[in-house]
């Protein structure tokens, strides 16, 4: 009923259309109609409404376009096979359960809302309707298991490159999976692995990118550490932008795949935003604090501290930047 009261305003975008003559031609009642409106707004269907006159849609979100981004020719592999639901908990979730049924490496699992996205450390992770790109690529490498945490890097060298050329140019990586902006996260990449000691099954990279969320819109916990395209100011289309990472990220990982990660690992150094800078590191047992030098050859983020150089591994770990 909700995609009819929306394919009726669609139809009449610009016109006032009362709430009597919606409920009379859907034949629902006008509370109903009341109802799902302010659902549609919630999900950034700019709606005005007064008492006398009625509703009149203004603007829709720009929603994802399967078909736009399988046949972008940019790639050969990622992106191919595209699902693409309007709601869903989580399409990492989502993607495990198609890569245990065999779905072959580049299929690309895309939500326009996540229920229950989630993050590294178990927590959630905001998505609201078409307000961010929250989708999860099936990956099989030929690569061991330790090397799967090299992936997270590509992946966010190349969401940070993209990033860069839509005008967040001053977008930054913090270590080792997160995109900044002026010290606020952009991007989060989760990266989830099913494999057994000696080979890769599938590794599922999930990744989260706030664009058209407002502040007002953020949890007061959350302001001060999440931004997006919109609170940047800064105006991107959603379809443009998934097939420009997709482009850049089938391109790194299958550089990568031929002529090893030095090369990434260099451009991640270029691109981080945390090297140099003082770090609190806590895992469950300890805290510690130090500067963030460098990557070694495996990206593991090495952190001077006055008792000497320790080698921090991504995992059950929480690196923050300190004043
Ligand atoms: C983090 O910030 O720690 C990582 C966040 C990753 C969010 C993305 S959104 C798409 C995919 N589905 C999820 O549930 N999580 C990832």
């Amino acid at each position: 009923m909700r995609q009819d009261i929306l394919d009726y305003l669609l139809a009449h975008q610009g016109e006032f259309i009362s709430g009597q003559h919606i409920s009379e031609a859907l034949g629902i009642s006008r509370t109903a109609v009341w109802k799902h409106i302010r659902v549609l707004k919630a999900r950034g269907y700019s709606i005005e409404s007064y008492t006398k006159r009625g509703y009149c849609l203004r603007e829709a979100p720009e929603l994802i376009v399967p078909k736009e981004i399988m046949e972008q020719p940019g790639t050969a592999v990622f992106g191919k096979r595209v699902e693409y639901v309007e709601r869903i908990d989580s399409t990492n979730n989502y993607a495990k359960k198609l890569a245990d049924a065999g779905a072959p490496e580049g299929t690309l699992v895309i939500a326009e809302e996540q229920t229950g996205g989630r993050g590294r450390l178990n927590r959630s992770f905001l998505s609201p309707y078409a307000q961010g790109l929250w989708f999860s690529l099936i990956l099989r490498p030929h690569v061991s298991p330790l090397e799967v945490s090299k992936l997270t890097l590509l992946a966010a060298v190349a969401v940070t490159q993209v990033l860069r050329k839509a005008g967040l140019i001053d977008c930054g990586i913090k270590w080792p999976n997160d995109v900044l902006v002026n010290g606020k996260k952009v991007v989060g990449i989760l990266t989830e692995l099913n494999a057994s000691v000696e080979q890769i099954n599938y590794v599922v990279m999930g990744i989260g990118i706030n664009t058209g969320i407002q502040k007002k819109k953020i949890p007061r916990d959350l302001k001060k550490i999440v931004t997006s395209f919109a609170i940047e100011n800064v105006d991107v289309k959603r379809n443009e932008l998934l097939k420009e990472i997709l482009v850049a990220f089938e391109r790194l990982y299958f550089t990568v795949a031929e002529q090893g990660f030095t090369s990434v690992l260099e451009e991640w150094k270029r691109l981080s935003c945390m090297l140099g800078k003082e770090v609190e590191v806590s895992s469950i047992d300890r805290v510690f604090k130090g500067k963030a030098v460098d990557l070694d050859e495996c990206g593991n983020l090495l952190v001077e501290t006055s008792a000497g150089m320790e080698r921090v591994l991504a995992g059950d770990i929480h690196v923050r930047s300190v004043e």
